[in-house]
């Protein structure tokens, strides 16, 4: 062979590697579509924990800041847009020391205690039973009390129970009505307990298994409300306690819990919005994991529920940062970034593949906490500023109740230096409410734009009309002087051609995608 035929050829086979280096291919069955992606996988968890609750959800009556009957009219406006199907709340571990009868009545005769749980903070009251369930009727969504197993007692659950829901001639339906409501809540979730294997009470799953069947012999269905019974799950790895919870208790939930925060390091979590490239990798990595995590919990309720009645309620997932810097020590006050976005988008992604079994998901936490959708001022100037993750909750909303459909996805992946691959693209779709075909994609990639050919198997797609949120570095944030840093804008790069979407995502972005 001639000298110049090889080099050319060599040339060519060098840009091919290149051009096949950056492009993905993603074939969506549109017609296998089996399982509902229930809409409360993009729940929502409220604790008394720093400033979620007080100054973030609510200011009070008497606050300058602007508030609809205490309840911060800002902050609850953004949050409508969201439609948040689920709200869980008081806690956390902050729901084992809580006492419902501290949050109801006068609010100058609530007693004012100590938050033992997160910094010592005091705790006045004034946010308790009636303005929880009275903000999820102005947010349009189910309420998921936790009830507190660890320092509570059977008859103070019970009666809480009763409080909420009865509408009879019942000593404390009458309690209810003097305190200025007439007809019950519909109370759908209710958990029992919250970690016992933790702040919950350090208990083992077998002790957790009797007190579980004790508390919840007691917890009577009032006509016209039917609990929906959670047990307290495990903490990520520990699949003994999902076994033993199946195997004592199985008959008796209608769901178990797990909780997955995104931390490769307790001891060094790592700070928000300051981190190397490999940090983030090493971050997609730990976020990822769930997917293994979720399944090998599935597999041991399978033995047991092959049918599947049991649910698994990721009620507590997020990414957990070191605190900033100037903040109040235990109020787990982070930023956010688009690092947040990435994971948030990832982590729904592989929810939407478990359907079957994962009923809900609740994001830690609401405002303020975590990995929150919204941030407010701590020096209480009354502004407050979405976060990265917020927008992923915005883009993805009509994933709610759509019918997921499987796909099958070939990309390329880069090393973290932990060894592990991490894809450049993570895809999910659905066929929504409306008959449209939704799609999501994220590339993870922080040097290579990504060229993805979506092909549809077993539906036709006319038009095609989306949204992008990308950001110059994966470090970007917004804060209340710059709010606008990372936000979703319009997306004009997907084409569709003979029933392919070719598809140019920019580094590090998200995609959804709305087809018709
Ligand atoms: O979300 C913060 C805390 O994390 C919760 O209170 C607890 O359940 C978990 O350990």
């Amino acid at each position: 062979m001639k000298l110049q035929t090889l080099s050319t050829l060599l040339a060519g086979l060098l840009l091919a590697t290149t051009v096949c280096a950056q492009e993905a291919q993603v074939t969506i069955h549109a017609d296998q579509g089996k399982y509902k992606i229930n809409k409360e996988i993009y729940g929502q968890f409220a604790e008394h924990l720093g400033s979620c609750i007080y100054g973030g959800l609510w200011v009070g009556e008497n606050s300058p800041i602007p508030n609809v009957n205490g309840y911060r009219t800002d902050v609850v406006e953004a949050l409508k847009k969201l439609q948040v199907p689920v709200l869980r709340w008081p806690g956390g571990c902050f729901a084992d020391d809580y006492h419902w009868r501290d949050g109801i009545g006068p609010k100058n005769e609530r007693p004012t205690l100590r938050n033992n749980n997160w910094g010592g903070t005091i705790e006045d009251n004034s946010f308790g039973t009636h303005e929880f369930l009275n903000l999820c009727e102005m947010l349009g969504c189910e309420p998921y009390i936790s009830g507190n197993v660890g320092s509570g007692t059977v008859q103070e659950m019970a009666q809480w129970v009763e409080y909420m829901t009865s509408e009879g001639d019942t000593p404390m339906a009458r309690l209810r009505r003097q305190n200025g409501r007439e007809k019950p809540w519909r109370v759908k979730y209710f958990g029992i307990g919250n970690e016992a294997w933790g702040c919950g009470g350090n208990m083992t799953p077998e002790y957790y298994s009797n007190e579980f069947r004790r508390y919840n012999t007691y917890l009577r269905d009032q006509p016209g409300n039917r609990l929906y019974r959670i047990a307290s799950g495990a903490s990520d790895y520990d699949y003994n306690w999902t076994r033993v919870l199946m195997q004592n208790i199985g008959q008796r939930m209608n769901a178990l819990s797990v909780h997955y925060y995104t931390v490769r390091d307790w001891g060094r979590k790592g700070k928000a919005t300051a981190f190397s490239d490999d940090e983030y990798l090493l971050t997609l990595d730990k976020c990822l994991d769930v997917e293994n995590v979720i399944r090998r919990h599935c597999r041991i309720m399978d033995e047991t529920d092959p049918q599947k009645r049991i649910g698994l309620m990721v009620d507590e997932w997020g990414t957990w940062w070191d605190e900033e810097p100037g903040t109040i020590a235990g109020h787990l006050y982070q930023q956010n970034s688009m690092r947040d976005a990435m994971v948030a988008a990832l982590m729904l992604n592989i929810y939407h593949k478990f359907t079957d079994r994962v009923r809900m998901a609740n994001i830690a936490q609401m405002v303020n906490v975590l990995q929150a959708m919204i941030l407010t001022d701590q020096k209480g100037t009354g502004h407050m500023v979405l976060t990265p993750t917020y927008h992923v909750f915005e883009m993805y909303k009509d994933f709610q109740e759509a019918t997921h459909l499987p796909l099958d996805l070939r990309c390329d992946s880069v090393k973290a230096s932990n060894g592990h691959s991490i894809p450049l693209i993570s895809a999910t779709a659905a066929r929504a409410k409306d008959g449209s075909l939704v799609v999501a994609m994220a590339n993870t990639s922080l040097t290579k734009e990504q060229t993805v050919q979506v092909g549809i198997e077993g539906a036709t797609a006319h038009e095609v009309t989306g949204k992008v949120l990308t950001s110059k570095r994966m470090n970007d944030f917004n804060d209340f002087e710059h709010t606008d840093v990372v936000k979703p804008v319009e997306f004009k790069d997907a084409r569709l051609k003979n029933g392919t979407l070719t598809v140019k995502m920019p580094v590090g972005s998200i995609v959804v995608l709305k087809v018709k």
